[in-house]
C-alpha cells in the first residue's frame, strides 16, 4: 500500500501577504488601500473607471538600471533594445528611450511605433520569420541599424530589395540552437521543430553566401530561445553553439561583429525570484568572453512585466452551484495569458479590509461567454461584494498588446505613474468598435 505524499513545499500556495511582500513597487495602506508606486488604486479606479492598466515608470527605470547594473559588475556593456511586443505603448517606448534603451520589432507598426517615440532607427533590430517586402522597404528607408534574416528565402528577398534600393542592410542571421528552454511549448522559439532561425549546420555556407550578394552585410548571429526562462542553463547551451559557430565562421575567413542574444528573461509570477542577473550577467561572460563581439539583448517581459497591473472591479460572485465564482469586470479579451498559456497572476484586493478578511477558494473570471474566460480556478481569496477592486499583478508585459474587443468589450483605459498618475490611452468608447466598419448597399 503506498502512502499519500504531501508535498507542502510544492503545493502551498502564497498568501496575500507573501504576494504583496514579494512586490517593492505596492504597498497596502490602513485607509487608502493598495498602492502602487505610492498612488492609491482607488484613486485611478475613481478617475478612470475599470478595467484599467495601470504602469509604473519607476519600476521600469529600477528593472532597466538593474538589468544595466548586472552587466556592468560583470564587465560588460550589451546594447539593450526592448522588445517592442511585450508592451508597445508610445509613453512606455519613450520611457525606455530615455533610459538608453534601442527596440526589437517584429512589424512595419512596432517600427513607425518605436520611430514615433522618438528611436533612433540605427538603434532598432527587426526580427521576425516573416517578414514582408514592404516592410523590409520601409524599415531600410528608414535606415534601420540591423535585420535578423531567419530564413534562405528572406535572404534571397531582402538583398533584392536593398540592391534595388542601392543600399546595404547590416543583417545577422537568426541561428535556431535546438535547445529547449523548458518553459511554455506555446512560447519556445529556440527547437528544432520550432519555426523560428535557421539550423546552425546551414549557418556556414549561407553566411559565406551573404556576404558575396549586394545589398546585404552580414555582421554576425541572432538567437532566440523562448520566453519567461528563470535559470541561467539553457541560455548557456544556446549561446555556446553560437560561439562555436562564430569560431568556424571566422576560421572560414568571415568578419563577425555582433552576436545578438535575444530575450527570455523571466520573471517571478508568485513570490518566487525572477531569473538571477548576476548569474545571467557572469554566464554571458562567460560564455562569450572571448569573442570580441557586440552584445544585444532583447529583453521585453523582464523590464515591463512587473511594471504594470489590470485593475479590475468586482461584478457580483455566485456561490449557489459546486463553486465560488467571482465574475469581474475585466476578461480575456483583456488578459488572455491564463486562457493562453495557463499563466498565473496574482491577484490581490485592493481594500484593507478585504485583504485582511479569511479567504476561501474562487474560480476569478470574466463576463466573456467562454469558460476559458477564467483568470485563476481555486484562488484563496476573501467574500467580495460587487464593486470591490482587485489588482491582478505582473501583467505590464504581453497584457494590453494582446487584447481584443472579443464579445464587443471596448479596449481598457491605461494609466501611467509617474509620481502622479496620467491617463495615457482613454478607455474605448463603444461607438469606437464600430467606427470604422462600413455596411455594403
Ligand atoms: N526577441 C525575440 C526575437 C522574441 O521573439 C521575443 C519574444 C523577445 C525578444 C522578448 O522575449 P521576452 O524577453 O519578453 O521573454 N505572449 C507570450 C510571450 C511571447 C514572447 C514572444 N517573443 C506571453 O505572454 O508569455
Amino acid at each position: 500500500m503506498s502512502i499519500p505524499q504531501t508535498n507542502f513545499l510544492v503545493d502551498a500556495e502564497p498568501s496575500l501577504a507573501d504576494l504583496l511582500a514579494a512586490r517593492p513597487a505596492l504597498n497596502m495602506h490602513a485607509q487608502d488601500g493598495l498602492c502602487f508606486e505610492n498612488i492609491p488604486l482607488n484613486a485611478i479606479a475613481d478617475a478612470h473607471g475599470t478595467p484599467v492598466w495601470v504602469y509604473g515608470a519607476a519600476t521600469f527605470r529600477a528593472r532597466y538600471a538593474a538589468l544595466k547594473t548586472a552587466f556592468t559588475e560583470a564587465g560588460l556593456a550589451p546594447k539593450i533594445h526592448y522588445a517592442v511586443k511585450a508592451n508597445d505603448h508610445l509613453a512606455i517606448l519613450s520611457l525606455l528611450r530615455q533610459q538608453g534603451a534601442g527596440a526589437d520589432v517584429v512589424s512595419q507598426g512596432e517600427f513607425l511605433r518605436a520611430l514615433k517615440a522618438g528611436i533612433d532607427p540605427k538603434d532598432v533590430v527587426f526580427s521576425g520569420v516573416g517578414k514582408t517586402g514592404t516592410e523590409l522597404r520601409a524599415a531600410l528607408a528608414a535606415g534601420i541599424g540591423q535585420i535578423n534574416v531567419e530564413s534562405p528565402a528572406e535572404l534571397a528577398l531582402l538583398s533584392a530589395i536593398a540592391a534595388g534600393m542601392d543600399k546595404t542592410a547590416g543583417i545577422v542571421l537568426r541561428m535556431n540552437p535546438d535547445v529547449d528552454a523548458g518553459t511554455h511549448a506555446k512560447i519556445t522559439t529556440g527547437r528544432a521543430d520550432n519555426k523560428f532561425g535557421i539550423a546552425a549546420h546551414e549557418i556556414p555556407a549561407l553566411y559565406v553566401h551573404a556576404a558575396t550578394l549586394p545589398g546585404v552585410n552580414p555582421v554576425g548571429l541572432a538567437l532566440h530561445i523562448g520566453s519567461q526562462i528563470l535559470t541561467p542553463a539553457p541560455f548557456a547551451a544556446a549561446y555556446a553553439k553560437a560561439a562555436a559557430l562564430i569560431a568556424q565562421l571566422r576560421a572560414a575567413g568571415q568578419t563577425v561583429t555582433t552576436l545578438d542574444l535575444g530575450g527570455g528573461l523571466g520573471i517571478g509570477y508568485r513570490d518566487e525570484p525572477g531569473i538571477s542577473l548576476p548569474a545571467f550577467a557572469h554566464m554571458i561572460r562567460r560564455e562569450t568572453a572571448d569573442l570580441g563581439v557586440t552584445l544585444i539583448l532583447e529583453p521585453g517581459r523582464y523590464l515591463a512585466a512587473p511594471a504594470g497591473l489590470l485593475l479590475t472591479s468586482v461584478i457580483l460572485e455566485k456561490t449557489g452551484g459546486a463553486k465560488r465564482f467571482c465574475v469581474l469586470d475585466a476578461a480575456m479579451n483583456d488578459l488572455i495569458r491564463p486562457a493562453m498559456y495557463d499563466s498565473y497572476h496574482a491577484i490581490l484586493p485592493v481594500s484593507p479590509v478585504d485583504f485582511q478578511n479569511p479567504a476561501t477558494q474562487a474560480d476569478i473570471v470574466g463576463p466573456v461567454c467562454e469558460t476559458g474566460d477564467t483568470f485563476a480556478t481555486n484562488r484563496a481569496l476573501p467574500p467580495l461584494k460587487p464593486g470591490a477592486r482587485l489588482a491582478i499583478l505582473d501583467c505590464g508585459a504581453y497584457g494590453a498588446v494582446m487584447s481584443s474587443t472579443y464579445n464587443a468589450r471596448p479596449r481598457a483605459a491605461a494609466v501611467l505613474i509617474d509620481g502622479m498618475p496620467k491617463l495615457i490611452t482613454p478607455r474605448q468608447t463603444i461607438e469606437d468598435l464600430w467606427s470604422s466598419e462600413r455596411i455594403p448597399g
